[in-house]
């Protein structure tokens, strides 16, 4: 059993520690904020959830790094959203800092952790994590892959009137508008999506995919949290439980698809040392490009953020 700390318990933060509790897999969660009271209230709340969802993780609320001493896992959420009409990458400076002061207060009390990043902008928010900690890039990584891939699976299950259950995908590439969801590694139950739906159907769905972020912000004033939480969720239990799983998710890249010195969403195998592996797919021009064309903006952001450092 594991003790997680998740840093940042707003909306995101706090769904990561809510799913993760009820799903009863990790003996604690710690939940920390600068906002101290906040996350004491929070965590208390999902606790006193405990009993009636039939689970054992103590979820505890502190402002005090201290209490993350000894963490397997950290997920980091702190920093602020966007409002309608902020890019991800408006979020840069803001994020940049507290992304690059969580990192190094928590490795003041836990040695080796797994981190997950999950503040945007999120490509170059893990590559500050990564430079903060110092730790090996299999053990800092992340989350957005799940997310816009959910989002990928819960359109297509819409418009192909089947559960989303049995609806998998890939996609590659930055968490923003450039992100490269593949139809050909598509699949229901197997059956390539391309023999199912109609393709005018198909291009459509991978258009509002990519701005499936914005679509949120715009209907709530905010960005979304409760499949971003699951999100982060599903990879914590994924690492707890040495599971092997194939996810997308943001990996330092040396040399894979042409690629290096970049944090980009890629399939990797994820278990209870963090990546094993990062999957190359064996794409075609037109895909090569797009992953291109996307790694090419994350580089742009990168750029922006060395230039701040
Ligand atoms: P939120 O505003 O609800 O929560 C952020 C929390 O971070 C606040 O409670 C704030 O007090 C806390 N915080 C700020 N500075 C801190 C510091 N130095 N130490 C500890 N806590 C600190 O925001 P929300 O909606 O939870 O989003 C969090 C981040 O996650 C945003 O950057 C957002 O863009 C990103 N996000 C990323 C997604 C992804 O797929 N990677 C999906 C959804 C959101
Ligand atoms: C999302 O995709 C804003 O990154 C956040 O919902």
């Amino acid at each position: 059993m594991s003790k997680i700390t998740v840093v940042g318990a707003g909306n995101v933060g706090a769904t990561v520690a809510n799913v993760l509790s009820m799903g009863d897999v990790v003996k604690e969660v710690v939940l920390l904020d600068i906002k101290g009271d906040f996350a004491k209230g929070k965590a208390l709340d999902t606790w006193e959830q405990a009993p009636i969802n039939y689970s054992s993780t103590f979820c505890r609320g502190t402002d005090n790094y201290e209490d993350t001493a000894g963490s397997d896992i950290v997920v980091i959420t702190a920093g602020i959203p966007r409002k309608p009409g902020m890019s991800r990458d408006d979020l840069i400076s803001t994020n940049a800092g507290i992304v690059t002061e969580v990192t190094k207060s928590v490795l003041q009390y836990s040695d080796n952790p797994i981190i997950i990043v999950v503040s945007n902008p999120l490509d170059v928010m893990t590559y500050a994590a990564f430079e903060a900690a110092g730790l090996d890039s299999s053990r800092v990584f992340g989350m957005a892959g799940i997310l816009d891939t959910a989002r990928y699976r819960a359109f297509l299950s819409e418009a192909l009137k089947v559960s989303p259950k049995d609806i998998q995908a890939i996609l590659l590439g930055g968490h923003g508008d450039t992100m490269v969801p593949l139809p050909r590694y598509t699949t229901v139950s197997g059956i390539p999506v391309t023999e199912l739906i109609d393709l005018k159907v198909l291009d459509q769905i991978i258009e509002r995919t990519k701005k499936g972020g914005g679509e949120l912000v715009q209907l709530m004033g905010t960005s979304a949290w409760y499949a971003p939480g699951a999100g982060a969720a599903q990879m914590v239990e994924c690492i707890v439980k040495d599971e092997n799983r194939i996810f997308p998710c943001c990996a330092k890249l040396n040399g894979q698809y042409g690629l290096g010195d970049l944090f980009i969403g890629v399939p990797v195998k994820l278990g209870k040392e963090g990546i094993k592996e990062i999957i190359e797919l064996d794409l075609n021009e037109g895909e090569m490009q797009l992953m291109h064309n996307s790694a090419g903006h994350v580089r742009e952001v990168i750029d922006v953020f060395k230039n701040m450092s």
